[in-house]
């Protein structure tokens, strides 16, 4: 008798449940959907699929590899409910992949970029229309070209070849994982990460251009179906801060934690407009190995620590260090000034905030396979 065990996607690889030792295994195509009969259903192995969305099976298909995983009876209820794929991933690969990503980011030293890039991947977020988000979708040609991406193939090329050696692990989970990972390389907290991020297939699933924040006015509405059309208070940076992270989900505090990222990295005249070009500041000049030039938001760029907010809020601070119109908001708005003053003095504090507000942000809009993911 044949038992139907599952219901998947036509793309990348995903796990299917199994016998071990029986190749008794029936697929049927029904409209994008493959159906899986199977007599037995005790384990799970992973098998690619081809872009065509037939399964790829030959000997190894059968075989229990190293990353054969047995799923638990609940999470075997939970897969067959939802009809999900689930991706199985061992803690062998995972240790492989954090190893990799942190020989990639200390060779590179591309931290701020790459934090920069998962940011921009879930950034684009509408919680109310519930699209964009941490998908993977910033690898389309369709979303690196919006504007505020400037600079950002560079470290979606650093990535490529990670993504390679590891074709079952989604790109959304790459993307936030090297996030994650960049900021303890750079010193900052340990944030809780987990695998199984659903990626986005197409650009069709790319949002409209608009949703990220603007560093100066005059500001856009950055929500809605045309975000890029000109907010009412166009010269308003608070209430800009306010319209693009609440529309994500986030608190007054979070913004202000979020924004904490600006302890690591520059900005550059020729990719945003904003900060020095390539002969930089005192602090960028004489950079080796990394792009050169542009403006720091702290002396010390690649450490991360609480030095973003002693500068915001030191009125005397090194003119070369740079405050966009949005950092200064923080100060100037009385309720993002209360964290300011907080994290600025307690080091600690803030690290506790960043990495709870990191984790939201690196899960904006996820769907996850299996559901509720694998804890790294
Ligand atoms: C609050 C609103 C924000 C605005 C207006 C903003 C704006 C900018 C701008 C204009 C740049 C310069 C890009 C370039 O010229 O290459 C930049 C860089 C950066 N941003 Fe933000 N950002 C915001 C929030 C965030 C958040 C939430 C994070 C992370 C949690 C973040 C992390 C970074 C990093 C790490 C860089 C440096 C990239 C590099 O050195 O290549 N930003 N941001």
């Amino acid at each position: 008798m044949q038992v139907l065990v599952g219901v998947f996607r036509h793309s990348g690889y995903i796990s299917i449940r199994t016998s071990m030792n029986s190749g008794r295994i029936a697929f049927t195509s029904i409209g994008s959907f493959s159906i899986l009969r199977s007599s037995h259903s005790r384990s799970v192995c992973r098998v690619p699929v081809r872009p065509s969305g037939r399964f790829l099976f030959g000997s190894s298909f059968l075989q229990r590899g190293p990353q054969a995983t047995v799923l638990s009876s609940a999470s075997r209820q939970q897969t067959r409910a939802a009809n999900l794929v689930t991706m199985a991933i061992d803690t062998q690969t995972m240790t492989s992949l954090r190893n990799d990503l942190i020989e990639m980011i200390k060779r590179t030293k591309a931290m701020p970029i790459l934090v920069r890039l998962a940011w921009h991947d879930s950034g684009d977020y509408d919680a109310r229309l519930g699209t964009g988000g941490a998908n993977g979708s910033i690898r389309f040609d369709k979303e690196l070209q919006h504007g505020g991406n400037a600079g950002l193939p560079g470290a979606l090329n650093l990535l490529k070849p990670i993504k390679e050696k590891y074709p079952n692990v989604g790109w959304a989970d790459i993307i936030q994982y090297a996030s994650v990972l960049s900021i303890e390389v750079a010193g900052g907290p340990k944030i809780p990460f987990r695998f199984g991020r659903v990626d986005a297939q197409s650009e069709n699933e790319v949002p409209p251009e608009g949703r990220l924040p603007a560093g100066g006015p005059p500001f856009h509405k950055a929500e809605g179906e045309n975000p890029n059309e000109p907010a009412p208070d166009a010269d308003n940076p608070s209430a800009h801060l306010r319209r693009v992270f609440y529309r994500m989900g986030f608190n007054d505090q979070e913004i202000v934690a979020l924004s904490g990222g600006h302890t690591i990295g520059r900005a550059f005249k020729f990719r945003s407009g904003f900060g020095a070009g390539e002969e930089g500041t005192k602090y960028t000049r004489t950079v080796t190995g990394v792009t050169k030039g542009g403006s720091s938001w702290t002396p010390d760029w690649l450490q991360f620590n609480n030095m973003y907010f002693k500068v915001l809020a030191d009125p005397n601070a090194d003119p070369e260090l740079l405050k966009l119109v949005t950092d200064k908001a923080l100060v100037e708005d009385a309720e993002f000034n209360k964290y300011v003053k907080v994290y600025a003095s307690d080091e600690s504090k803030f690290f506790a905030d960043y990495s709870n507000a990191h984790k939201k942000l690196s899960e904006l809009g996820s769907k996850w396979d299996p559901p509720g993911g694998i804890p790294a």
